[in-house]
Order: C-alpha cells, then structure tokens, then sequence
C-alpha cells in the first residue's frame, strides 16, 4: 500500500489481495469507480445525457437494474448462443480467407486485428441485432471509420490525460478526441433510430402483444426499461466495452495454446469428447469442459484486460489495515501485479489452467485468494458483460480448438503485454492453423 499523486488528485494504490479484498468489501450502495471527467466534458459539449460510466449515484443504480435484465445472469447471456454462433460462423470463413490469402496458406498475421473484427461484429449483433460486415473481405465505409474513431478517442484520450488543458487550442489531440467521439456516437445512434422503427412499426402492425422481444435492446426499448434518449447515451458505450476487452483476452489465449502443445492437445480432446467434430457447440456443453473454462480464467489471471481499476469511497472513511482514510479517498487496484503475486499464485509467470482445476476431489482454486485474481472486478458495479463475455470466448475457443491446431508462426518469439488502457500485445501475434482431420 502507498500513495501517489498526479496533478492534484492523490491516490491510494493497493497491490495485494487482502488489503483489495478489504478496500472491496467496503464500498457503498452507489460505487464510484473514476468520475470520467475526459468523457463527462464530451457529453456535456454535445449536450448528451451520461450513458453507465460516467452516471454515479442513484441515476447510476437506477440504469444499471434496468441494463442488467436480460444480460447479468448466465441463464440469460445463454439466449444469445445462436446469435453467436452465428457471427463464428462467418469468423470461420474469414479466418480460412485470411489464411489462403498467406504463402503459406495457414498464416494469420495479425490475430487481435482479426478478433477485434469479430467481437465488434458479436457484440452489435447482439445489443442491435444488427450485421455490420466486419467480416467481411470488404468492410463497410461507415463501419471502418467507426473502428478507427474508437483508435482515435483512446489513443488521443491518453495525450489529454497527461497535458495540462490550457494546451488544448493549440495541440490536435483536444479536437480529435471530440471528433472521435461523434463519428462514435453517430454510428450508435444510426443504429438505435433503426432500431426504434423497427419496434414503432411492429406496434401499429400487431399491438403490444405481437412483439416479439429478441435482441438486447429491442427487449429494452419493448419493456419500456429505457428511453431512446438513454439508449443513444448508454450503447455507443457498450459497444466499446464489449470489443478490445474479449478480443485481446482470445489473443493471449490462443497465444499461450499454440505456445503449449500439451496443454492445447488435452483442451481438443475435452472439446470432441463433449462436442464432436461437426457439431456445433452449445451453452450447456460447457458445464463439461472445466479446462476449456480454466484456460480463459489462467489468460485473464495473466492479463487482466483492465490492469488497474479504481474506488472513490464517497460515503464514509474507509479502514484499510488499521489506516483510517476520510472521505473521497481514491484507491486503486492494481490487479496485474496481484495475480502475479508469487504470493497468492504459485510459478506465477507461467501459463498453468490447471491450477484452476479440482484436484483430488478438493477445488484447488479455493486455496488461492479470492481477490488474487477479479478480472471482471467486484460487487454491484462490477463488469455488466461478464456472462456474454464468457460465453462468447468459450463458444468461439472452443470451436476453433475442435477444428483447427493452432501453432505459433516461425519466428514470432515472445510476445509481452502493453497497457493502452486495456491491455494489449506489444507487438503482431501471428498463428498458424492447421486443419484437423475430422
Ligand atoms: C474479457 C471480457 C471483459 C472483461 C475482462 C471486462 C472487465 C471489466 C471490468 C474489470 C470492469 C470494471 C468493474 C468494476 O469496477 O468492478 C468492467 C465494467 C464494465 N463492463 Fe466489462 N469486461 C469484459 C467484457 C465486457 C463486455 C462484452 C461488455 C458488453 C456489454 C462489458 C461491459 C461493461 C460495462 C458496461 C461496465 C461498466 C459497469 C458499470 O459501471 O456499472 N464488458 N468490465
């Protein structure tokens, strides 16, 4: 535990996993993670009413029940298996075009790029239900110039986070933070007005009773949980949570099985015992693959996709070990450090999912601290995409470690992690994948 300051804020910073656990089981009724001041002025500039992250207090807790229906629970994250499986449908086919397209014809060059594709096309798919073309060999002009605005608005946010704002007027990274941020909300906004026709004209077609709910926000708009003012706030967001985060997670977790042959030959045969090849996995098959369940739990222990994450403790003093710290204090998380914490996870920098597994009838992880490792962070604010999350990762992991075998391309060596607010490889993870004979 120490504290640092930058500017005028100061900080707590917290890098073991009991003095977490005790910042954690602390927070108030409406936890504060970060006042997000870069995107409250954007908002405000625009006159735009706050979407999740920037809400706090009860307005925060009042979205946040209304956002958690049909999303927090895996019995309902399992209604979009089809949904997915379809998006990894056309991943397939463009993963086998990328490949033919190398010399050697099993090539991807670039991994995360590929992933980042098919995430951003999941996850519209399945707030909008709607099919964007990411995967498809020529993306579409207004779906590429969303993808580079998201590039834009976080690389530029990192600059305007550090330089002090009286260098605004007259560096660019001020008005092209801006300008990302509308390109980002205009797509979001395309989509949700398509959306809410949609609805309109089903309702004059059918009355209430002949909608038929489906997708995430149709569900919403029908139940009348959310405004289509809150919509357009509130999903521009969701759709950036939901796409660096579990493309960068399949990156390393590919990373790590094409690097440990062993260990990726035990998750295919897992796989075909419960799946076989030909037949598509479904959300209840992986209640039988624990090791397909421990190889994403071992990446995100390794690379927490939010490698810090933070607590403004608003409501009263809080007592870390015997400290009394008043009100307003700031404490941050460092996760990364903790879940390589020699301390908490034994031989901490390798890759080992076993260690998640039962052993001996005993459940080995339940040894290890329960804070060690929180990659979807804690309580009530913690991540609202868990559960998609997961099943995504596991229905897209598993189909390619049926099908394919994925072996590191010559010459790629070690590839090292990178924090650009989420975590990323620092540098091109090219794999090879090999065609399973069925
Ligand atoms: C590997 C995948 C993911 C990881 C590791 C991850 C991790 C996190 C973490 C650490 C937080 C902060 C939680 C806290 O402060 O306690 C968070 C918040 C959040 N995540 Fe995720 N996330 C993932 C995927 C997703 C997806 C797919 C969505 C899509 C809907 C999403 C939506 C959100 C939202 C909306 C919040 C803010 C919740 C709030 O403030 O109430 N996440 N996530």
């Amino acid at each position: 535990m120490w504290m640092s300051s930058f500017g005028l804020q100061s900080f707590v910073n917290l890098a073991s996993a009991p003095l977490i656990e005790q910042a954690m089981r602390q927070e108030g009724k409406y936890p504060i993670r970060d006042h997000m001041e870069l995107w409250k002025e954007h908002r405000d500039r625009q006159s735009l009413p706050y979407g999740l992250f920037i809400k706090q207090g009860e307005q925060w807790y009042h979205l946040r029940q209304a956002l958690n229906q049909r999303l927090l629970k895996p019995a309902e994250a399992a209604l979009y298996t089809d949904a997915f499986n379809e998006v990894i449908d056309d991943f397939i086919t463009r993963l086998d075009q990328v490949q033919a397209e190398s010399a050697s014809r099993d090539l991807v060059p670039d991994m995360a790029h590929l992933f980042y594709h098919f995430a951003l096309e999941a996850i519209c798919y399945i707030l909008f239900e709607k099919r964007i073309g990411c995967l498809e060999p020529s993306i579409p002009k207004d779906t590429s110039t969303f993808i580079r605005s998201v590039g834009l608005m976080f690389k530029n946010s990192v600059y305007l986070t550090f330089l002090p704002k009286w260098t605004r007027p007259l560096l660019p990274f001020w008005r092209r933070y801006l300008n990302s941020w509308d390109v980002i909300f205009s797509f979001g906004k395309k989509l949700i007005n398509q959306k809410v026709k949609e609805v309109e004209a089903q309702l004059q077609a059918a009355g209430p009773d002949g909608v038929q709910v489906s997708g995430y926000l149709y569900f919403l708009l029908t139940k009348e949980l959310l405004s289509h003012q809150e919509a357009i706030s509130t999903f521009p967001e969701l759709l950036l949570a939901g796409v660096d985060t579990t493309s960068n997670t399949l990156t390393w977790a590919l990373y790590h099985l094409s690097k440990n042959p062993e260990i990726q030959e035990a998750l295919h045969k897992e796989v075909v015992g419960v799946v076989p090849f030909g037949k598509v996995p479904q959300h209840k098959d992986f209640a039988h693959m624990p090791l397909l369940k421990a190889v994403i739990k071992e990446t995100l222990r390794l690379y927490p996709v939010v490698p810090t994450n933070s607590r403004i403790m608003v409501e009263k003093e809080t007592e870390i070990d015997g400290f009394i710290f008043p009100k307003n204090t700031q404490f941050v998380f460092c996760h990364y450090v903790v879940s390589r914490d020699p301390s908490v996870f034994s031989e901490p920098e390798s890759f080992q999912p076993h260690r998640w597994l039962r052993k001996n009838g005993t459940n080995n992880h339940k040894f290890q601290h329960p804070f060690g490792s929180v990659p979807f962070g804690y309580g009530v604010r913690a991540c609202l995409g868990r559960r998609i999350a997961e099943l995504e990762m596991q229905l897209l992991l598993s189909r390619l470690i049926q099908q394919y075998e994925v072996v590191p391309a010559s010459g790629m060596g070690e590839v090292k992690s990178m924090a650009r607010i989420v975590l990323t490889p620092n540098k091109k993870v090219s794999l090879r994948f090999l065609q399973r004979q069925c």
